[in-house]
Order: C-alpha cells, then sequence, then structure tokens
C-alpha cells in the first residue's frame, strides 16, 4: 500500500491505495469521478485521458503512485460552475461526439493540442489525434470542434 496525495480538479487528494494501482482506477473507484472512461485498457483508446501537471496523459497507463505530488484535471474540472470550457462548448456546438463514450478523453487532449500547437490546421489535429479512437467512427466532426475550440480558446485568453 502507499499513500498518494495528489491535487484533483484543484481539491487536495490523499488516499491509501495498493502499489499496483492505476491512475483510472483512484479516480473511477476511489474519487468517483467518472468522467474519465475505460475503453480498452491497453492504452490504445485514449478514453481515460486526463491532464497530469498540464499534460494529457493515458490515465490507464501510469500508476497512481506516479502521479504522487501531481496536479491531475479530468473533464469534471474543465467548467466553471454552468460555463462550459471553450474546447467543451465547440463539441457541443460541432456535434462533435455521437454516442459520446471517446469524448472526454477526446477533449482533454485536445486542450493539450491547443495548449502546444495554438491554433492547429487540420492535418495537424488529425495528427495529433492519433491516439484518441472513436469507435463511433465521427472524427470529422471532432476535428472540426477542435479546431473551433482552440479559436475559443485563443478568443477567451
Ligand atoms: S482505456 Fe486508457 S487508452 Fe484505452
Ligand atoms: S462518439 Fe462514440 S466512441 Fe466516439
Amino acid at each position: 500500500m502507499a499513500i498518494i496525495a495528489m491535487t484533483v480538479n484543484d481539491k487536495p487528494v490523499e488516499i491509501d491505495v495498493a502499489d499496483r494501482t492505476l491512475l483510472i482506477h483512484v479516480l473511477r473507484d476511489h474519487l468517483r469521478l467518472t468522467g474519465a472512461h475505460v475503453g480498452c485498457d491497453t492504452s490504445q483508446c485514449g478514453a481515460c485521458t486526463v491532464h497530469l501537471d498540464g499534460r494529457a496523459v493515458k490515465s490507464c497507463s501510469i500508476l497512481a503512485a506516479q502521479a504522487n505530488g501531481a496536479k491531475i484535471v479530468t473533464v469534471e474540472g474543465l467548467a466553471q460552475g454552468e460555463t462550459l470550457h471553450p474546447m467543451q462548448a465547440a463539441f457541443h456546438e460541432e456535434h462533435g461526439l455521437q454516442c459520446g463514450f471517446c469524448t472526454p478523453g477526446m477533449i482533454m487532449t485536445a486542450i493539450d493540442i491547443v495548449n502546444r500547437h495554438g491554433r492547429p490546421d487540420e492535418a495537424t489535429v488529425r495528427a495529433e489525434l492519433e491516439g484518441n479512437l472513436c469507435r463511433c467512427t465521427g472524427y470529422h466532426n471532432i476535428v472540426k470542434a477542435v479546431i473551433a475550440g482552440a479559436a475559443k480558446m485563443e478568443a477567451a485568453q
């Protein structure tokens, strides 16, 4: 067992978990933050993506112990009260989802893309989304949403 101390969505968290516990299981099972999904459990689909110290990571591929001392943000931590994060609003407006299963991971990755690329072009968005799979295969609107979200994020600065 190990005591893990981290900040999750701006709240300090301390939790005693088995050494092999994955970050996704701490978030979902211990903290009841079920926005990050488990799609594959083999680090392929990106449905479990969260931000660790500002970078998008697949939380099924990280031990909770590796997040000790880190700042974690999940999709639940993006909105400010009733106001959606600009990228969430863009996914809503551009219909960037079908069943929605992949959407939390897509949004967390999309924000990371914009943080690194500013206003990415379509080719960059498609290349950067390589690690996020959508089983509904609605990539066209997802790409549009990321590009629109980038503009919204810039306008919100
Ligand atoms: S559940 Fe983590 S990448 Fe698929
Ligand atoms: S919207 Fe259904 S998996 Fe992507």
